[in-house]
């Protein structure tokens, strides 16, 4: 099974709307199209910029995809500060994260929430890439492959298995999150793995069609080695996306 590798960049809250199509202009004047049949290339910028970067994307005809960092599962109404995934599909939005790491810690999202917003997001055709990942005392305490399958299959509960092909999981260890502290390629494979042996255990082959990524410091330096794990497709990376020199080389891991 052949699975097109995928690099996304998450900007978290970093980068206004006019920093942002300069962003995507550099980093388009830095890709070209064999990198583009080579690998998925998405940019997740905050949501004042998206429209923007839309629009770029949009005039230049550039293969790059568009993420949004989050949505609620309802499709409108009173949920002040809130964006619909239904919003995001007009805006042409490719990909949504659903329960990134920091979502969970600090906007107190559950397995429950995670699982709403991945069905909001389905249903608009839009591709989640749902996040999982343990804590540096729960590695510590040997806990890691049961919290990541229990975020896995709370965050996947009640799909069928097309719904779960058209998923892109991110397995993110929250200590290797902005800490410069990479997993070893060994350390994210075994996790990484361990993911598709639990989705094959409830949905089969479909397993073998799911996009898993890797995120957690991922750089220049270090992708060539994570992406030579049979099992990890790609990288979703924080602070080395925010530069188009270091994105595109990590983009180009191969060079
Ligand atoms: P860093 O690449 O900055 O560690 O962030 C990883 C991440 O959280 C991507 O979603």
């Amino acid at each position: 099974m052949v699975r097109k590798g995928l690099i996304v960049g998450n900007w978290k809250m970093n980068i206004n709307h006019l920093e942002a199509i300069q962003v995507v202009q550099k980093l388009s004047y830095r890709l070209d199209l064999g990198d583009y049949e080579r690998v998925d290339v998405a940019v997740v910028p905050a949501f004042t910029a998206l429209r923007s970067v839309q629009t770029v994307i949009e005039a230049d005809r550039l293969p790059i995809g568009l993420g949004a960092q989050n949505c609620h599962w309802e499709e409108s109404g009173a949920f002040t500060g809130e964006v619909s995934a239904g919003m995001l599909a007009k805006l042409s939005v490719n990909y949504v994260l659903a329960g990134h790491s920091e979502r969970r810690a600090l906007f107190g999202e559950t397995d429950d929430m995670v699982n709403r917003k991945v069905k909001a997001i389905l249903s608009h055709q839009m591709t989640p890439i749902l996040c999982v990942g343990e804590t540096l005392d729960q590695r510590e305490a040997g806990e890691t492959l049961a919290v990541v399958t229990g975020q896995l299959m709370g965050g996947l509960s009640g799909m069928d298995a097309d719904a779960v092909t058209s998923t892109v999981i991110a397995y993110e260890p929250v200590w290797a999150i902005g800490t410069g502290q990479t997993a070893t390629p060994e350390d994210a494979a075994e996790v990484v793995s361990a993911i598709r042996v639990a989705l094959g255990e409830r949905w089969g082959d479909a397993a073998e069609h799911v996009r898993i990524l890797y995120g957690g410091s991922v750089n220049a330096g270090n992708i060539a080695a994570l992406m030579a794990k049979r099992d990890i497709d790609g990288g979703l990376v924080g602070g080395a996306s925010l530069d188009p020199d270091s994105f595109a080389s990590i983009v180009r891991y191969w060079i």
